[in-house]
């Protein structure tokens, strides 16, 4: 049985919907709603892979080594962008949608945030990546299967469809990072740059309907970030560096993936313009992380990553302690004693350290347009205070 199928099993069984109301922790938002991919996945794909009995090696040790309870779920070493993010907002951090369902009262916790981000989704589904040769190992669980499944999950998370739309319209809405595995699959696979940069318009126009998707749905507020400077990832480096490559001589990056990933988020920036002249009064919030984080790699000692910018904290050595036959999480690989010194985690991921920097540029600082604070000026005063005790 699909998960899709098995899910919806069990939303059918369900007859009464307590409705309570979650109450707003801040003045600007009720709940987050995120959609996405590893960067964003706070315990998804590990319920999904113990569905299907796959085994990552990113749910284990050392993987969450400096999350508040230690756990496993995320592909880091403690808290993403989200965390920070729900954190900032006085908001529980947001669980992950994918879980065992017993009761109807499992959804009451989704009232004040639900995340149907999975690690290693895609915006494009696997019917369009498999006719063009990508194949993807680790979940099928594109964009599109998000949607799906918030669309299904919300009669029982808010009610009747006016509930829903004020549900909705109250909500922060995260949508991605997604669209970087796209391109993932084939640059790690060696696919030349001219076969993958057509797949662009087509991974833009998917983010784009699924904006005016929700924006039909009643979003009043979303956030859509653009790619990471990937170029600076150990993992490519290790792959894609050659003599030949262009490297930035400020950053040591690879020129060419950089480029990629900021003409991705220019095609993205200019059809979010244009959803911002149709819909006036929704705040469409562009999240520049690829200058949120190019930040680090200019200034490393400013943030403290005194171990290096470009090697991973955890992985099976080389040049970019990056090795994918011994990738962190395996018995082959070992992990940094200081990984808040480091700002690469796994040779993909970022560690929470860089992560929490990353955050506060975007979400107190300059990279976000409009400028997050101008919206949401109270959550800055509780920024950094308190932890969430509702995981
Ligand atoms: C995959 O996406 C394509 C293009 O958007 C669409 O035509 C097709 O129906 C989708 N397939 C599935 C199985 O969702
Ligand atoms: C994705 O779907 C294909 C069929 O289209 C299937 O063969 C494959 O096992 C699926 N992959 C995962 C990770 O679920
Ligand atoms: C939706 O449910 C609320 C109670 O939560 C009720 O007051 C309202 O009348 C309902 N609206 C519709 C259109 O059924
Ligand atoms: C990568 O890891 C494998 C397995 O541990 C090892 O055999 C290989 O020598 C490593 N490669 C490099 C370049 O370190």
């Amino acid at each position: 049985m699909s998960f899709a199928c098995f899910l919806w099993v069990i939303l059918q069984s369900l007859v009464v919907v307590v409705v309570v109301y979650a109450t707003a922790e801040n003045g600007c938002y009720k709940s987050i709603i995120s959609f996405g991919d590893s960067l964003a996945d706070t315990g998804n794909l590990k319920q999904l892979s113990s569905l299907h009995n796959l085994d990552f090696p990113f749910f284990r040790p050392p993987y969450g080594e400096n999350f508040l309870d230690q756990s496993t779920g995320r592909c880091s070493d403690g808290r993403l962008i989200i965390d920070f993010l729900a954190e900032g907002l006085g908001l529980p951090l947001v669980p992950p949608f994918v879980h065992e369902i017993d009761i109807a009262s499992d959804f009451v916790k989704f009232r004040q945030g639900v995340n149907y981000a999975v690690a290693g989704a895609t915006a494009l589904n696997s019917s369009v990546l498999e006719a063009m040769g990508i194949v993807n190992l680790v979940t099928n669980s594109s964009l599109g299967v998000q949607l799906d499944w918030f669309k299904e999950s919300l009669p029982y998370i808010c009610g009747n469809v006016s509930d829903c739309r004020k549900f909705i319209g109250g909500s922060l809405i995260l949508m991605g990072e997604i669209g970087g595995n796209d391109y993932n699959f084939p640059i790690l696979a060696g696919s030349p740059m001219d076969e993958i940069k057509p797949l662009v318009p087509l991974v833009i126009d998917t983010i784009i309907s699924a904006v005016n998707g929700l924006i039909e749905m009643g979003a009043q507020t979303l956030v859509v970030p653009g790619n990471f400077p990937v170029g600076c990832v150990p993992s490519y480096l290790t792959v894609c560096g050659s003599e030949k490559e262009e490297y930035d001589p400020t950053t040591g990056c690879l020129s060419r993936l950089n480029e990629f990933a900021e003409y991705h988020n220019e095609l993205l920036q200019n059809k979010l313009y244009q959803i911002r002249e149709v819909h006036p009064n929704v705040n469409i919030i562009y999240a520049d992380y690829y200058n949120a984080a190019l930040q680090i790699y200019r200034f490393p000692d400013k943030y403290g990553f005194t171990n290096g910018v470009l090697k991973a904290c955890c992985g099976g050595g080389g040049t970019f302690n990056y090795n994918s036959s011994a990738e962190c999480g395996m018995a082959s690989a070992s992990v940094c004693d200081q990984p808040d010194k480091y700002v690469n985690w796994d040779g993909l991921h970022f560690t929470e350290a860089a992560y929490r920097v990353i955050h506060n540029n975007l979400f107190q600082g300059p990279f976000t347009n409009p400028q997050f604070n101008s919206l949401c000026p109270a959550s800055t005063a509780q920024l950094g205070v308190g932890l969430s005790s509702s995981l």
